[in-house]
């Protein structure tokens, strides 16, 4: 199993070209079980979570074509993927395929809407919480869908006619479940109209790609989105956002380690609470033309509170690394969870680079330590791994990061953009 190898101590320098987005490329990519048409997607990122996804829709009937990848001087690519479902060739969603990736249970939505049926294995994921689907069923109910659970996987059906609109308010926020409502309801008979919504970007990049599909949406990125159905959709062409939660990541590895990066290809406007909670830190962001521009002072870095929220506050997927972060302040921080339920794995392998970090139900205290030393660590999910990462970057010696395929879910070529602007990572394939 491969290990990423970390000498600490470097400031980082350059330009990191920023990736689309992991979490939009997913659902985007299931859309194309929405039409008998062409989706093409551009700025799809090369990670193992796509690669995977895109094989369970390969078992669906979605026909795959990958444009080779564009070099750019300033080292990015970009990948161009052309999608066609002439027919959907299996309704089935298995458990080895689904259990490995929590969005792929998305497929229930477009296969109910276009078929009428799915039968989709519960799914698995990062080991952050229980991750319950009831919002999915409760959704995919109210537009009238029969939905049982039997064996581990859930039977999903539409009434004859297929499915109806309706008007659904989500008890809680939930990314997924607005994703495959947005998508089922889109070949539904009538208006559905989601309450409590998730307003992410990424949910916002979802409409307007189905939007360019022909589907009739409006108020993505409010609490409150309206979908008129139509009877289908065509296909279209659509870039994938930037990464925000990617640029969020080396935003704090500046921060912290100190230096100049122009994180380009992003958008400042895309995670303004983390950026906010960033400068509060004490390091200079700001918008320059085509990205963001971040200066780090390492050894000045002011303690912050933060709490995660669903966007738009503070991101879950960002705690870890601004908690890497916190474990240098010059004082006490605060760090509370409040999306997910065991999401503090990190927080005994900062401990094993010095950081004094005591947990308090969803609450980790955070006492700023004037270094951190290099240590052998590992880590269970991905943005876990990432916060280590960052914190080895900023540690004295050498940091070993092990169980490195969770970073390759997420981070797209990360030992080579590090090094491109100094830091000393080398990936060590056993
Ligand atoms: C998405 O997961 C992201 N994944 C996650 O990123 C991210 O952490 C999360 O949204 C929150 O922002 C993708 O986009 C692929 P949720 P999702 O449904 O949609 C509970 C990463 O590292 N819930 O918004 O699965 C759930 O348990 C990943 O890239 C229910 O209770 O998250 C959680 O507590 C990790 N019942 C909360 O809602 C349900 O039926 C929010 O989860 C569904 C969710």
């Amino acid at each position: 199993m491969d290990r990423i190898r970390i000498v600490g101590g470097n400031a980082l320098n350059g330009i990191i070209p920023i990736s689309g987005a992991k979490n939009a490329a997913l659902p985007l990519m299931i859309a194309s079980l929405l039409t008998s048409d062409t989706l093409t997607l551009e700025n799809v990122p090369h990670l193992a979570d796509v690669e995977n996804l895109l094989r369970i829709l390969g078992n669906h009937g979605v026909d795959i074509s990958v444009n080779g990848r564009r070099e750019h001087q300033d080292g990015s690519y970009s990948r161009t993927v052309h999608f066609t479902c002439r027919t959907i060739a299996d309704t089935t969603a298995p458990y080895e395929l689904v259990s490995k990736m929590r969005a792929s249970f998305w497929v229930i939505g477009p296969l109910l809407a276009r078929c009428g049926q799915a039968r989709v294995s519960l799914p698995g994921g990062c080991a952050i919480g229980t991750r319950p689907v009831d919002l999915f069923i409760e959704g995919l109910e109210a537009l009238g869908a029969e939905m049982e659970i039997d064996g581990g996987y859930i039977n999903a059906r539409a009434p004859q006619g297929g499915l109806i609109g309706a008007r659904y308010t989500f008890p809680k926020v939930s990314v997924g479940a607005t994703h495959v409502m947005l998508m089922a309801a889109s070949l539904a008979r009538g208006t559905t109209v989601i309450g409590n919504a998730a307003r992410e970007p990424e949910v916002v990049d979802l409409a307007n790609c189905l939007i360019a599909m022909g589907a009739k949406i409006t108020g993505a990125g409010t609490s409150t989105i309206t979908i008129e159905g139509v009877t289908s959709l065509s296909g279209a062409r659509h870039r994938v956002l930037p990464d925000r939660i990617e640029t969020g990541t080396y935003a704090m590895a500046v921060a912290m380690t100190g230096g100049d990066v122009t994180l380009a290809g992003t958008e400042i406007g895309l995670l303004d609470t983390a950026i906010e909670a960033i400068r509060r830190a004490g390091a200079e962001v700001s918008a320059v033309e085509n990205g963001i521009r971040i200066i780090g002072h390492g050894d000045q870095i002011r303690p912050v509170d933060i709490v995660t929220e669903p966007y738009p506050g503070f991101p879950t997927d960002l705690q870890a690394q601004f908690m890497g972060l916190m474990t240098r302040a010059q004082g006490v921080s605060h760090v509370t969870e409040t999306i997910f339920e065991n999401r503090f794995m990190h927080v005994q392998e900062l401990a094993r680079l010095g950081a004094k970090i005591t947990l308090n139900g969803q609450t980790a205290r955070i006492e700023g330590v004037s270094r951190l030393r290099g240590a052998p660590v590992m880590a269970t999910d991905l943005r876990a791994s990432v916060s280590l990462v960052i914190a080895g970057l900023a540690a004295e010696g050498e940091t070993m990061v092990s169980r490195v395929y969770h970073l390759d879910r997420g981070f797209e070529r990360l030992e080579e953009k590090l090094t491109r602007c100094g830091a000393i990572v080398e990936r060590i394939s056993d």
